[in-house]
Parts: structure tokens; C-alpha cells; sequence
């Protein structure tokens, strides 16, 4: 199987990338909706930075993982980032949000977003394709 995808690095740093989506996926704070998710975002250098999403009683604080996970990455100081997975247990593809479509946006630009449930990629994506004629810095002039 020399040369084909499965031997790839590529492959080989996506799947530690769902991995790490599926981990965090298992620390979920899903009391409400119990709808578990996970997201990992890879960064520049290849540091794999995860998070979960987290629901509180008001409901309305809710911040789904893919913002957990990026927002864990800023705060480490990472800034430049490639992928991001996520990961729900279901059998058609879970898309971030808009807002976390937003966030995915500004802060990582025109990454793939790879969507998966617990066994399976179900769909990979472009942050231009999720997000068309988004609102950022551009736009606010000097
Ligand atoms: N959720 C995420 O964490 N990411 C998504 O891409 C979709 C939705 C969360 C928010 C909430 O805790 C639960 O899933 C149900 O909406």
C-alpha cells in the first residue's frame, strides 16, 4: 500500500486529529441536550489543541466545542491553525454553528473543517464554503 493515502503523514496526523475530537467528545458537559460533542483544532506546528461543548442551566451560555477548543488554543498562544474536527455520534454530518462559523473564520481563516461521527469522516468542508461573504476585520477599515 506504498503511496496510498493510508501511509500518508497527512492521514496519519488527521486521524490523531479525531482521535482527539473523540476524546474530548467523552468529557462533554451535555446535561440539557445530551447531544455530546467534540472538536480538535491543529494548529500551525502541529499541536493538537481539543475542546467539548459545555451547557449550563441558563442554556443560553452554551459554547459548543469547536469554540472551546479554539479559544483554548488563543489562550495558549497559538495563532495559526490548519484543521479542525468534529465529531458528534451521529450518522449525517453535524456543521458548526453560526457562530462558531464566525469565530472559525476570524480566528483560523479558510481552513477544512472535517466533520465525523465515532466511527467515520462524513464530510470535509472549507471554512469559505461554510461561511460565504463573512464579516471580519477586512471591513472595518484602517
Ligand atoms: N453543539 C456543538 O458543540 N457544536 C456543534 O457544531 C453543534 C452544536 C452543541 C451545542 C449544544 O451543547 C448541543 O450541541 C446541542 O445544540
Amino acid at each position: 500500500m506504498a503511496g496510498s493515502e493510508a501511509s500518508t503523514p497527512a492521514k496519519a496526523s488527521a486521524d490523531r486529529l479525531l482521535a482527539a475530537a473523540r476524546a474530548a467528545r467523552e468529557h462533554a458537559v451535555a446535561d440539557f441536550s445530551g447531544f455530546k460533542v467534540g472538536a480538535a483544532v491543529e494548529t500551525a506546528d502541529g499541536t493538537m489543541v481539543s475542546g467539548c461543548n459545555i451547557e449550563n442551566a441558563t442554556y443560553g451560555l452554551t459554547i459548543c466545542a469547536e469554540r472551546v477548543a479554539i479559544f483554548k488554543a488563543l489562550s495558549d498562544g497559538h495563532r495559526r491553525f490548519t484543521r479542525i474536527a468534529v465529531v458528534a455520534d451521529t450518522e449525517s454530518p453535524t456543521p458548526p454553528c453560526g457562530a462558531c462559523r464566525q469565530i472559525i473564520w476570524e480566528f483560523c481563516g479558510d481552513i477544512s473543517v472535517v466533520l465525523a461521527n465515532l466511527t467515520a469522516v462524513s464530510a470535509t468542508l472549507s471554512m469559505k464554503d461554510l461561511l460565504p461573504l463573512p464579516f471580519d476585520k477586512t471591513l472595518l477599515g484602517p
